[in-house]
């Protein structure tokens, strides 16, 4: 079996000192305190040089893609398709006509839901899912299951925050898709993605990875994940809101009907029928967001200049950092969530305090600097599943260092003394 290369870490080193430059924001105070950003599970901080790539195309290249016979219609069309065989570099994919460039991972998570759920499974084929995903990876499927009746299962997940895989090849039986998330946005556990598509591809399933938490922050490989579907979103990973994207293998995208009708994705038209363009602009009706996928290049050039092993690495070492200081100085106090070892988690540390609410927590940090989310992180069955109503989440990126983490911290002490915890 092929090494799964989501997770590998690099030997190269972050210079965070440097990094952090690159970043405009980070220059600002928040409430007259440095800012740390610890929330970019939600959504990553810009570098530079995404936002200058994407000034630039508005201010020298900017006309609508795919239609234009003039210059700067041409270099606007070439600079958005040059952006797929980057997104195809990124993860590993064969080729750029696997790689649909859609609004963001919940998009591209019902594009796969409501074409190939609709259109591919067959009637008595189920989907299982796990008791983790956020709503974006499970929404979609109540909603197919709402409009046929389509059997879900769910794959369980122990107190650890782990996935429990022993009753893996029973919950396959009679499945035709396995929609599983690579990184867990709430307990940080890195799944075994591999293992379950071997077993889902021997089931005769298909495999969706909901890739939103991992992209960003590891080296991604299809071929090595093993999934027929990957989904993520660039404003996770250094890139702008509005665009994402779904690979997906070439002969099942080619099987799967078009999802949204309109300009772009017709090879023909009548007025008593249409044609549909060839994947991937099949998929991509209407003017797409041009600038944003521009940003979106600009992102994995960035990404891929730091090195996404060193990027893991980095965040690897730096959660190691925040589960233990954090555990030395709050004692039981803090609940900590998901997998206590750094290597089986990514850069997220959801917690609660005592009995202060999340939401006082993220306030009190907030008014010392600190940017933390405090809720459900769209994942309210797996709330109930923890026994809680919300969590505070501090999570980490390539811009945060071990000072971060020791203001989270030094908050908490601020926190704990307000409310006599
Ligand atoms: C695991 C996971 N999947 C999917 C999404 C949805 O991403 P977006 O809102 O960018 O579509 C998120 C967002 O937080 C996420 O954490």
């Amino acid at each position: 079996m092929a090494q799964p290369r989501l997770g590998a870490w690099g030997m190269n080193r972050l210079d965070v000192a440097r990094i952090k430059k690159d970043f405009p924001i980070l220059d600002r105070q928040s409430g007259g305190h440095r800012l740390v950003f610890l929330d970019s599970a939600a959504s990553s901080q810009k570098p530079r040089a995404v936002l200058d790539a994407m000034d630039h195309y508005y201010v020298t290249t900017h006309a609508n893609v795919h239609r234009g016979v003039y210059c700067i219609a041409e270099e606007a069309t070439a600079a958005y398709e040059a952006v797929r065989g980057k997104v195809a570099r990124f993860i590993g994919a064969p080729s750029s006509r696997g790689v649909i460039l859609t609004g963001n991972a919940t998009q591209a998570i019902n594009l796969v839901a409501q074409s190939y759920g609709r259109h591919c499974l067959g009637p008595d084929q189920a989907v299982l899912l796990t008791e983790m995903e956020h709503h974006a990876n499970l929404v979609p499927w109540l909603m197919l299951r709402e409009e046929r009746g389509t059997e879900l299962r769910f794959l369980p997940i122990d107190d650890d925050g782990r996935l429990v895989l022993d009753d893996l090849d029973r919950l396959l039986d009679g499945v035709g898709l396995v929609a599983v998330t690579a990184m867990s946005n709430v307990l940080g556990t890195l799944n075994p993605v591999r293992v379950i598509a071997d077993a889902a591809h021997a089931a005769g399933a298909v495999v969706l990875v909901d890739g939103a938490q991992s992209v960003p922050h590891a080296v991604t490989d299809v071929a090595a994940l093993g999934c027929d579907f990957l989904a993520f979103s660039a404003h996770k990973m250094c890139g702008p809101t509005g665009i994402g994207a779904l690979w997906g293998r070439e002969d099942l995208l080619e099987a799967m009907p078009a999802f949204i009708g309109g300009g772009e994705m017709i090879r023909d038209v009548r007025l008593d029928g249409w044609t549909p363009n060839e994947i991937p602009w099949k998929f991509e009706a209407g003017t797409p967001p041009i600038a944003e996928a521009i940003g979106l290049g600009a992102a994995l050039d960035y990404l891929s200049e730091l090195d996404m092993g060193a990027v893991r690495a980095h965040e690897a070492e730096l959660t190691g950092h925040a589960l233990s200081l954090l555990a030395e100085r709050h004692g039981d106090a803090l609940r900590i969530f998901g997998p206590t070892d750094p290597a089986d988690r990514g850069g997220v540390v959801s917690f609660t305090y005592s009995d202060i609410h999340p939401h006082d927590l993220a306030q009190v940090l907030d008014s010392v600097g600190v940017c933390v989310r405090a809720g459900h992180h769209c994942a309210k069955p797996l709330m109930r599943r923890l026994g809680v109503n919300s969590t505070a989440r501090a999570s980490f990126y390539v811009y945060n260092d071990e000072a971060d983490v020791e203001a989270l911290s030094d908050g908490l002490v601020a926190a704990a003394e307000m409310f006599g915890a």
